[in-house]
């Protein structure tokens, strides 16, 4: 399994050799100006949530790939449903099986309007697994007890994806929280650095982690981790 870094929250994740783009925000993120957005070749598209910085290129890389399918919540796949994207409607505690591996829609706390103000439902994260690999992207949320469930309901993760910047999101404070309750110790943080309100300091975030016997891997935008 191989996972790169977009920028902000945006994700390429290879699994099976199917490729799995989660809440593509690039245009909008100056930090991602090198990414050439109409390069990407995608299988899947997963969105956590309905808000601007998760969804705003779901329509140029949808064009670009036709064959690929939108993966969110029914609310979301609907909206974007009326604009001729293909989707598959899932809901929290649900799992299917894709051609890649099994998907499961989790618990996140946060909130999920659509840009033009529409309901997009409630937000939640990702755990895809298959018999290789298993990888927890949480989207955003606040820490939450409910992240225990996912140990107990899905195979033993490799690595997960956490957001860190706080604000609108936990921090990296209860980040190492979030990797106690999901028995994982290998995270990869995202949501940080892209606006004012979540600039991080990212050598105390990697060290908090650090005395807590766990990794916090911070990526570069474009650089791949393959696990
Ligand atoms: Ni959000
Ligand atoms: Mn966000």
């Amino acid at each position: 399994m191989t996972i790169t870094y977009l920028g902000h929250a945006t994700l390429l994740v290879e699994m099976n050799d199917k490729k799995i783009m989660f809440d593509p925000f690039i245009s909008g993120n100056e930090m991602a100006s090198d990414i050439d957005i109409d390069s990407l070749e995608v299988d899947y598209i997963f969105l956590t949530h309905g808000h601007q910085d998760h969804v705003l290129d779901v329509e140029t890389i949808a064009k670009n790939n036709p064959k690929a399918l939108l993966v969110s919540n029914f609310e979301i796949i609907t909206w974007f449903g009326e604009k001729n994207i293909k989707g598959h409607p899932m809901n929290h505690g649900g799992k299917y099986d894709f051609d890649f591996g099994t998907a499961k829609y989790v618990t996140a706390i946060h909130s999920s309007t659509l840009p033009d103000g529409s309901n997009g439902g409630n937000p939640g994260g990702f755990v895809l697994y298959n018999e290789s690999n298993s990888i927890y992207i949480a989207g955003d949320t606040a820490l939450t007890m409910d992240m225990e469930l996912i140990s107990k309901t899905c195979p033993k993760l490799d690595i997960a994806v956490l957001p860190i910047g706080d604000n609108f999101t936990m921090g990296y404070e209860d980040a190492a929280i979030a990797s106690d309750f999901i028995a994982c110790d290998e995270i990869i943080g995202c949501h940080y650095d892209t606006f004012p309100p979540i600039k991080i300091d990212k050598v105390k975030a990697v060290e908090f982690f650090n005395k807590k016997g766990k990794k916090l891997m911070l990526p570069d935008i474009g650089e791949s981790i393959t696990i």
